[in-house]
């Protein structure tokens, strides 16, 4: 497999496309079940994953830490000790019935970038540092981007008093896999002791898939907002309450679930609007549902258009309590802000992909990344490389063996470049 068509005068050394290839497949064995990838922060496959990574930062030469957020750190120390370090990182937690490159890639991309430098007894004048960062996808506490919001000083006391769905505190967890609980504003990195982050992921979305581009250079992270919302109604007989006398609690979200989709299509007031959660009780197909809980997101990269979606959907559920005679309480979980890339990291980034000869792409990203927490206390830049059909979150999620060394080779000719210029 070739790496695009090196420059004769590059700073850079070639990747190994077989052996990144062989730890995303790797990787991909651990928590992988018939419905997809299993490695929810904190589970058993997740530490199993966690301990596969930590033993390739060590064969690459890293000293590796835990800090306590339970973020990994594989640090390489510089020829400069004076110097902040470069931290390369993603996540290795997926979503429930997951794919195998969202956030692996980043993390297995970072370590074959040092593992090629170790290779080549290259010496960086910054030291570098490897970041695998705990529960970015928030499935376990439905609060995601932990680890990189604690490492930029960004949690909120709902973060640390958070209990899972399995009623297991957030502490109990953290402890398990090496975090301190106790001591989690050590986790903080202050501004300026980062001299850059850089993240590679897969896109996520169809864009470079379809324009036939090997490396997308992201330009801004769009903002979140999520939301719990409870509808209240009366659980009643199925075949004796008469449809007059309901109060039904799903047909009223079902009204909710439809409103949503409308808010982000038809009417176009946020980029995108998703209900991916729906609890129904008693859940009986004889009772009339008394009680629904729904997750809800709006994602935008412009936050005054989030904020328009809420208040519409705020008005409409006053509108539908009324008209269904149900309650329906909002609760926000989560407003996650949209994050700009400065322009000069976005230079780097597509000088890097041109050392490589390979074409770039400015574009936003539609999903959320540990670079949005890191770009607080570091200048930030992201990679990003095709999901075939723009699949992902998903067992169907695939990248290319070529595109995925592609990102590599890009991230470490960033990281080469960085170091020369930051
Ligand atoms: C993170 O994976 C997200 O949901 O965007
Ligand atoms: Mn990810
Ligand atoms: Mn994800």
């Amino acid at each position: 497999m070739e790496i695009g068509r090196r420059d004769y005068y590059s700073l850079s050394t070639t990747i190994n496309p077989a052996r990144l290839n062989q730890t995303l497949a790797g990787l991909g064995r651990i928590g992988e079940t018939p419905q997809g990838m299993a490695r929810l922060a904190f589970s058993p496959a997740d530490v199993a994953g966690r301990k596969y990574v930590i033993a390739l930062m060590q064969q690459a030469g890293l000293a590796v830490s835990i800090d306590p957020a339970g973020n990994i750190i594989g640090r390489r120390e510089g020829a400069d000790p004076a110097l902040p370090a470069i931290a390369l990182g993603s996540h290795t937690d997926t979503v429930p019935q997951g794919g195998k490159y969202d956030g692996a890639l980043g993390v297995l991309g970072a370590i074959e970038a040092l593992q090629t430098l170790a290779d080549a007894g290259r010496a960086l004048n910054h030291p570098v540092e490897v970041l695998v960062f705990t529960n970015e996808e928030g499935t376990r506490y439905h609060r995601w981007l932990f680890g990189s919001r604690a490492m930029a000083g960004l949690l909120e006391p709902e973060d640390l008093s958070a209990v899972d769905d399995e009623g297991v505190p957030l502490g109990e967890r953290l402890e398990a896999i090496g975090g301190d609980p106790g001591h989690i504003e050590e986790a903080r990195r202050p501004p300026g002791d980062l001299a850059a982050y850089l993240e590679l992921h897969i896109e996520q979305g169809p864009v470079l898939h379809q324009c036939g581009i090997p490396i997308g250079v992201v330009t801004g992270i769009t903002g979140r907002a999520v939301y719990q919302v409870d509808i209240q109604g009366t659980p009643n007989h199925a075949g004796t309450t008469p449809m007059s006398h309901r109060h039904d609690a799903l047909a009223a979200a079902a009204r909710l679930v439809l409103e949503v989709q409308r808010l982000a299509g038809e009417l176009e007031i946020c980029r995108v609007a998703t209900v991916g959660t729906l609890h129904v009780q008693p859940g009986a197909v004889n009772v009339v549902p008394g009680q629904v809980s729904l997750g809800v997101e709006f994602r935008d990269v412009d936050m005054a258009c989030l904020e328009g979606a809420e208040a519409s959907f705020r008005r409409f559920a006053l509108e539908t309590a009324s008209a269904d005679r149900v309650k329906i309480d909002i609760h926000r979980l989560e407003a996650t802000p949209s994050v700009p890339i400065p322009a000069h990291m976005q230079e780097l980034a597509a000088q890097a992909a041109a050392t490589s000869g390979l074409e770039t792409l400015r574009l936003p990203s539609g999903a959320g990344h540990d670079a949005q927490a890191m770009a607080v206390i570091a200048p930030a830049a992201m990679i990003f490389v095709p999901s075939v059909g723009g699949i992902s979150h998903s067992p169907q999620e695939f990248s290319t063996p070529q595109d995925c060394a592609n990102g590599a080779q890009v991230l470490l000719d960033l990281l080469l470049l960085a170091d020369d210029k930051l």
